[in-house]
């Protein structure tokens, strides 16, 4: 089985002395009882990595970063690249729908980030996902199969890799995709893709998250499903008590029995 993971992207929102005291409360928040069979991962702002490295010292929450440029160094102003990165985390967070649609970044780059994230020895959690016009046009599937084969072109292996499902229309929406639709592409078009690029036995280890609108009330629908390997959670993770309940009910429904 796949590990499971729940995935706080906490997006452009707190300060620093407001991320360590989030930080903090998750932390304490966890500390007993210890949930079992989940990697908690929590991805603030550039700014607060090394201070909220600092508060979760000693504990098993891990630390993510939201974005990173594809270079190891060099004349590239108010870029950060993964390299940099190594020094605290384990994760980042590359093709967020928001990076993709806000920013502009295109399938090129995020493939050459994706690279450059794994040979700085960092964990992607590539994020993946249709528009809804692309849904409409009943292309969910072909888009989302051509965004991991894309990003992930230059990645021999499948080890260390995170996917994360996020429709682009139900992020930050309050209105989550349904486990049937999510799962039509969790365990199709995804598990699939991933398959012809890597074989059954490597790609079955994979955790594919979902993410968009997650809240602790909708989240146990999505982990019933074995196609879903946990939740990556926007808004809900800038709470620390939402955010607790998430990562216990995912330890609940996908830890050891
Ligand atoms: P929301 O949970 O706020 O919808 O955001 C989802 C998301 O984009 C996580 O990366």
């Amino acid at each position: 089985m796949p590990p499971c993971l729940a995935v706080g992207n906490w997006k452009m929102n707190t300060g620093v002395a407001e991320a360590v005291a989030l930080a903090s409360s998750i932390r304490n928040g966890l500390e007993s009882p210890a949930p079992r069979g989940v990697e908690t991962v929590i991805c603030p702002p550039f700014i607060s990595l090394a201070p909220v490295m600092d508060a979760i010292s000693g504990s098993p929450i891990k630390l993510g970063a939201q974005n990173a440029y594809s270079r190891p160094s060099g004349a590239f102003t108010g870029e950060i690249s993964p390299q940099m990165l190594a020094d605290f985390c384990q994760y980042v967070i590359l093709g967020h729908s928001e990076r993709r649609h806000v920013m502009g970044e295109d399938e090129g780059l995020i493939a050459e980030k994706t690279v450059a994230a794994v040979a700085a020895g960092l964990q992607p959690i590539l994020c993946v996902g249709e528009t809804l016009e692309e849904r409409q046009r009943g292309d969910a599937g072909a888009v989302t199969r051509r965004q991991i084969r894309t990003a992930l072109a230059g990645v021999p292996t499948a080890g260390g890799l995170v996917i994360a499902y996020e429709p682009v229309w139900a992020i930050g929406t309050g209105v989550p995709a349904t486990p049937a639709a999510v799962v039509d592409i969790t365990a199709g078009a995804i598990r699939e893709e991933l398959a012809d690029r890597y074989g059954e036995t490597a790609s079955s280890q994979v955790p594919v998250l979902y993410g968009g609108s997650v809240n602790p009330q909708n989240v146990a629908d999505f982990l019933r499903e074995p196609s879903i390997q946990g939740a990556l959670v926007g808004g809900a993770s800038l709470n620390a008590g939402q955010f607790i309940q998430i990562v216990r009910l995912t330890a609940e429904i996908k830890g050891p029995a």
